[in-house]
């Protein structure tokens, strides 16, 4: 099924779980012409995630509906996020969705704009990791693999361009974790132009100076690499070491929540089943960069909004936005977080995440929360 029209049994799984594991904290909705009626939809309340400022219509849990589609050219993205949502990530914060985050940063973090300048060949947001079968076999990219082989058929399937697909699938899996902030969906993205170069995607071992000058170089600042990076709120890691595999980032994976920030920092509490990339750690010791990196504990709202942008431009690296159309109008909304209270502490509390250990691709669901 490509297509799941609002009362499909497809559908329905997306509309009943983003109603069972995000219902209580939803975001309030926008102002909407039309909600739809069916009793689900009634409980979980409607909301626009659109970053366009228009208003949307949205089906009862916040998921805008095609029939009141605004933007010719975003018609076919309703099916395409249904298939996404659905069949990919089975609308929930898990493995697929995680990797779905990472794989974005992975093909739009090979954007050099010193390569740009001097006419080389370039990397960026254009889905070159789903189209040269050897860049997803790149050491960089272990644990991408099986996420690739999900979304690769879509470009052909629904006539949209690969880059397309890879930043799509990372803005709607940002969202299908509760706390997730909903990042402007632009389309429009040319194919690749060539392989993408190598060396380019940061390591944990890096030194933090390294990693700023090769943000700078992708055209973010240090600001947004720090905002960026909270996208480890809900990452686990199988390669960097293979004895701690599976291990999360921090106690509260299945929630976009700044437990990240809070526990990374740290430095006094050992946290079971939790990893610290070396290279996080140092960005919240480092003078350079520890005052962003701390400003984010506890201030959930703080990060979205600086999140929103960093994201939003990693999106659109390498691609010209002139050219580029806002289908933000197909975004479902939001989840909120706020019943969760967020604390500064190491927030072993609350959040809705797991503490026990998991087998990877073991079946993983935001709780419920009052
Ligand atoms: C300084 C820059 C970064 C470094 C050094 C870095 C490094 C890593 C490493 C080593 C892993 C674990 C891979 C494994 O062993 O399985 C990882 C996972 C992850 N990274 Fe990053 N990363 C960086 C930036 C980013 C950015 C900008 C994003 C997205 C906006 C991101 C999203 C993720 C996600 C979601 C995971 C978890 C994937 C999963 O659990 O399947 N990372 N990262």
């Amino acid at each position: 099924m490509r297509f799941p029209d609002l009362f499909s049994p497809m559908f329905g799984v997306v509309v009943l779980t983003l109603a069972l594991f995000g219902m209580p904290g939803h975001a309030a909705p926008q102002a909407a012409p039309a909600a739809s009626a069916s009793a689900v939809a009634d409980s979980g309340g409607g909301g626009s995630g659109s970053g366009s400022g228009k208003p949307v219509t949205v089906t009862g849990c916040g998921i805008p509906n095609v029939t009141h589609a605004v933007n010719s050219v975003c018609l076919p993205w309703y099916g395409i996020r249904d298939t996404i949502m659905s069949e990919i990530f089975q609308g929930r914060c898990g493995d697929n969705a995680r990797a779905a985050v990472r794989l974005s940063f992975h093909d739009a973090g090979t954007f050099s704009q010193e390569l740009q300048d001097n006419a080389l060949p370039n990397g960026g947001a254009d889905g070159s990791i789903l189209v040269d079968p050897n860049e997803v076999l790149r050491s960089e990219n272990n644990g991408l693999q099986n996420i690739v082989s999900l979304l690769q058929p879509l470009p052909d399937q629904f006539g949209v361009s690969p880059g397309d697909i890879v930043q799509i699938a990372g803005i709607l899996a940002v969202l299908a974790c509760p706390g997730g902030p909903a990042i402007t969906a632009y389309v429009g993205r040319t194919p690749p132009q060539n392989i993408a170069p190598t060396g380019l995607l940061p390591s944990p071992e890096d030194p933090v100076a390294t990693l700023v000058a090769r943000f700078a170089d992708m055209g973010l600042s240090s600001r947004d690499m720090i905002a960026l990076i909270g996208a480890h709120t809900t990452g686990t890691q199988q390669f960097v070491n293979p004895a701690e595999a599976n291990y999360t980032f921090d106690t509260t994976d299945t929630i976009w929540d700044t437990r990240f920030y809070t526990q990374t920092a740290d430095n006094t509490t050992v946290l079971p089943d939790v990893y610290k990339l070396d290279s996080d750690v140092a960005f919240s010791t480092d003078p350079t960069t520890s005052t962003d990196f701390n400003r984010f504990i506890g201030q959930q709202s703080l990060w979205q909004t600086d999140y929103i942008t960093a994201h939003t431009a990693m999106s659109i690296l390498g691609q010209n936005a002139a050219h580029l159309t806002d289908c933000s109008e197909i975004l479902p909304s939001s989840i909120d977080l706020t019943p969760l209270e967020e604390t500064t502490t190491t927030g072993k509390g609350g959040g809705g995440g797991r503490r026990r250990r998991r087998r990877r691709g073991a079946r993983t669901s935001p709780r419920r929360t009052r």
